[in-house]
This record gives C-alpha cells, structure tokens and sequence, in this order.
C-alpha cells in the first residue's frame, strides 16, 4: 500500500501506521485484553469530563456517612469511600462474584471501597478475604460493613497501598480487584476511586504484586471500563505474566464494564 494511502487511512480510524500496517495483515495489536480502550475522541473525553464533574461533586465529595442498600448487604458508607449504590460497576461485579464457587479459598481485593466486594467473596464462600484500599476511611468502611453484615469473621480491612504490606505468605487462592478506572490526577483522597495518576501510576504494580501473592492455581478477577487505557493494562497485564479472558460484558451505554479472568501463564 503506497505510504501516503497508508498514512490517511490511519487518521480516518486513529491507529498508528504500525496497528494499520498490523491490521491488515490480520494481526491483532489490541495486546493481553483483546481490546483497545480509552475515550480516544474529543466528544467522549468531554463526556467523560461531565460524568466525572458531577460523580465528584455529588457523589465523591459528599461529607456524611450514608447507608446504603446494594447487592443484598445493608452498607455504612463514609466519606471520600467509592459509593457501591450510585456507581453501578460495584453492583455489576459483586452479581458476578455471586456466581462463582469460593468455598475454602483465600481471597484478597484491591481497592474495597465499602467492602462489598470483599462480603460477596465471603458469601460465596471464601474461608479468608483481605480487603486493602489505600484510603483509610474504605478500610474502615469494610471492616463496618463486614461486622454489620455478619461476616466480621472472615473479611478484614486493612488500608495499604495495593497489596504492598501483606506479608509474603500465605498465597491467595484468588485477587479481585475493580480499580480506578481513569487515567489523570486525583484532585483529592476521595477521587482515588476515580482517577489513578497520569499513565495509572498509583495502580500500575497491581499486577506485578499480584503475581507474587498468588497460588499455584490462583487466578485473578478484574473490572475495567471501555474508557480505561487497555492498550496500558494490557502491557501490564502481559509484563507481570498473565493471559487474560475477558468473561462479561455490562454495556451502560456510554461505556462498558467488563470483568476478566486473568491466570499466570
Ligand atoms: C473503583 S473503586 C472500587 C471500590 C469497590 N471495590 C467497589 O467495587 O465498590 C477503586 C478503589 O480503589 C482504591 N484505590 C485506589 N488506588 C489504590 C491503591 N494504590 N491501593 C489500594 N487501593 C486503591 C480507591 O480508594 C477506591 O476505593
């Protein structure tokens, strides 16, 4: 194909030359996820701007503890916690967690929020769940709601960054996590569950960490949305060792929330 040709047709779609060239050989570039995402065009990072002006003023932000009724557990929310009723991903993921078989297994969650997350994984069965979240107000959040919900016993929150201070052993059978799903600055501790940092900093050894802390026969399940970098993840995810399967799909309309099965290679 002349280079001139090639060059306008990779204006018209946004891919580079290299992904056009790879295209058309019928070779995939989307890496680990099989996709690539991101709000590539003005229109949707404008839209993507207006969701997060008014998820953080009206959502984020907000300055009292509330209770909160989601995925059959009644939850003590604090302030500057990711709130598991508004943000719909929260629900969509614990219905999935619902569906899997965890009896006796040892589990852990990045980012837990309010915990619901890490109380579905007890109900479905886990022996042990450790749920870290780097503000301490969601750690705090989690062990509440665990107590509040029965499952104090089994489900214990602690605030870390990612999986950092959890001593090297024991391994987890399995890791859940439904991270920030945008690239960006967090204005504030509260934004954290929105935004990770300029190229997902704050998150980026998640899957390096992981690795570590798996056992033999681990897996891990993640959230993500059509909107997040999965050109990135996918270099991460592939870097630290994994294959991924992508498992559901939960369209919103203006974005996608899809959760893979990601296991060591
Ligand atoms: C999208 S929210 C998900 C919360 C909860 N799992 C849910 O589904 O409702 C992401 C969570 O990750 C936490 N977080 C962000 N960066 C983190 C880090 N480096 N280490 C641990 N937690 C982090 C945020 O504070 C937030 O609670």
């Amino acid at each position: 194909m002349p280079p001139d040709r090639l060059k306008e047709l990779s204006e018209m779609d946004q891919r580079t030359p290299h992904d056009a060239v790879e295209a058309a050989l019928g070779r995939s570039t989307a890496g680990a996820l099989g996709r690539k995402g991101g709000p590539h065009s003005l229109l949707r990072r404008a839209l993507r701007g207006f969701i997060h002006f008014f998820s953080y003023h009206l959502i984020l932000s907000r300055k009292n503890i509330r209770v909160s009724h989601a995925a059959g557990f009644r939850l003590l929310v604090r302030p500057t916690v990711f709130h598991p009723k508004f943000f719909i991903s929260s629900e969509r993921f614990a219905e999935f967690i619902d569906t899997l078989d965890l009896s006796g297994k040892l589990v852990a969650e990045v980012g837990t929020g309010s915990g619901i997350l890490a109380l579905a994984a007890a109900r479905a069965g886990a022996k042990l769940v450790v749920a870290t979240d780097i503000n301490p107000n969601a750690a705090l959040s989690a062990n509440e709601n665990a107590h509040g919900n029965g499952l104090g016993d089994r489900v214990t929150g602690v605030c870390m960054n990612l999986l950092a201070a959890i001593p090297p052993r024991p391994l987890f059978d399995v890791i859940l996590s439904s991270p920030p799903k945008h690239a960006g600055e967090p204005k504030n501790l509260a934004d954290r569950g929105w935004h990770a940092g300029p190229a997902y900093r704050d998150i980026s050894a998640l899957f390096d960490q992981a690795r570590e802390r798996l056992a033999p026969g681990g897996r891990i399940y993640l959230m993500v949305s059509s909107d997040t970098d999965l050109t990135l993840f996918s270099s991460l995810i592939e870097k630290a060792g994994f294959g991924a399967r992508e498992i559901r799909e939960h369209s919103l309309v203006v974005e996608s929330l899809i959760i893979y099965e990601l296991l060591p290679r």
